[in-house]
């Protein structure tokens, strides 16, 4: 009896404690227990490989050559100190640089102390880039060998025609001169919305379903839209040529959806629309494993940031219930007066200017 008493009362001490830590803890001490997570060689690499987008533990693992439990105590102690977040999605946990908050900037800052000719760095940042190499080819395949069947393959999550019929509503409904469409696949949305754009450009990835995507328009008749060999990242368009962008079912496969939101903001027009359509957030792991999902749908509140650190201002958003999968669609629409996105400088550049 006394000994239960004595358990709950320890109970009550740390809760206590660790509430008037937290609520007590100044700036300076945020700032002070982040430089003591990041001193240390393997945490210090972890917080740069985690500034360049999200990483998972399992390529830490392999980066590093670390066993697992070890990785995740350093992630543990960075996530806690305030320096990186933590995204759980199913089984799967991204972490990346905190990028707002007070501890954004000493994030940062410590990033940059880094040297930039490092060899261990450098091979860690080499190594990383392999591995999302690999999984990119991985997707390409996977791409390449569905090419033909991806029409059959699409009907398995949604109704289709609910989905066309919805962006078909919430698009401008005249005046598109140019329109773009990300990661095109077989050309559906040039098709979709060829009626209402003066020209159509679909990029892809993927030669083979560029291939299906040509005889898809020749067909259709569409000769105003064309489409290229083209990655997101790497966007060969100048600024501001598009008024219209459309990215259907394609965010869930990147690594980095906000970085390739920055990208497609670049090359739209101040006033052009850009439609998202992906999943709500669910949790078919299967996805994944048989389909190259990279991420199990998003929130809105997640794609809402993404667009608006973009300079795009959300405007509507349309939810499309299904079972087992919920389609999303966003519309945002890019700030008159933005400016075309360029990076702010890092400390060190900085420094030498
Ligand atoms: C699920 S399909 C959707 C195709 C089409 N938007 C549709 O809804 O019918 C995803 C497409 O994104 C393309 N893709 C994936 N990553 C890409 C990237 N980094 N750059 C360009 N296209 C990409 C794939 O090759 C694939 O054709």
């Amino acid at each position: 009896m006394a000994g239960h008493h004595i358990h709950n009362l320890y109970d009550i001490d740390i809760k206590i404690s660790l509430y008037v830590n937290i609520s007590i803890m100044s700036e300076l001490d945020q700032i002070m227990e982040a430089m003591r997570a990041a001193a240390e060689p393997t945490r210090l690499r972890i917080l740069v490989l985690c500034a360049a987008g999200d990483v998972t533990v399992t390529e830490l693992v392999r980066v590093m050559g670390q066993s697992q439990p070890r990785i995740s105590r350093h992630l543990k102690v960075l996530s806690s100190a305030g320096l990186l977040t933590r995204t759980p999605e199913g089984s799967w946990v991204f972490y990346r640089l905190v990028s707002s908050g007070p501890l954004a900037a000493t994030a940062r800052q410590l990033v940059d102390l880094a040297p930039e000719g490092d060899e261990v760095l450098n091979r860690d940042r080499e190594r990383l880039a392999r591995i999302k190499l690999e999984r990119a080819e991985e997707a390409a395949l996977y791409f390449n060998q569905n090419a033909r069947y991806w029409d059959e393959l699409r009907t398995m999550h949604v109704d289709d025609a609910q989905v066309e019929a919805a962006v078909l509503d919430l698009m401008p409904r005249a005046g598109i001169q140019n329109l773009l469409d990300v990661g095109t696949g077989t050309g559906r949305m040039l098709e979709v919305l060829g009626d209402r754009i003066n020209h159509g450009q679909g990029i892809d990835i993927s030669r083979e379903m560029l291939a299906v995507a040509r005889t898809h328009l020749e067909q259709a008749g569409l000769k105003h839209c064309q489409v290229r060999h083209a990655n997101l990242a790497q966007l060969p368009f100048p600024y501001d040529s598009f008024d219209a962008v459309t990215v259907h079912q394609v965010l869930h496969f990147l690594d980095d959806p906000a970085q390739a939101i920055q990208m497609i903001a670049q090359v739209m027009m101040p006033d052009g629309h850009l439609l998202i359509v992906d999943f709500a957030p669910h949790e078919l792991e299967e996805l994944r494993r048989e389909h190259k999902h990279r991420r199990l749908g998003f929130r809105d509140d997640e794609v809402e940031a993404w667009c608006e650190a973009a300079g795009l201002k959300p405007i509507r958003t349309r939810r499309l219930p299904g079972n087992p999968l919920t389609v999303t669609i966003w519309l945002a629409q890019k700030d008159d007066l933005a400016m075309t996105y360029v990076p702010p400088p890092t400390l060190r550049e900085r420094a030498r200017t």
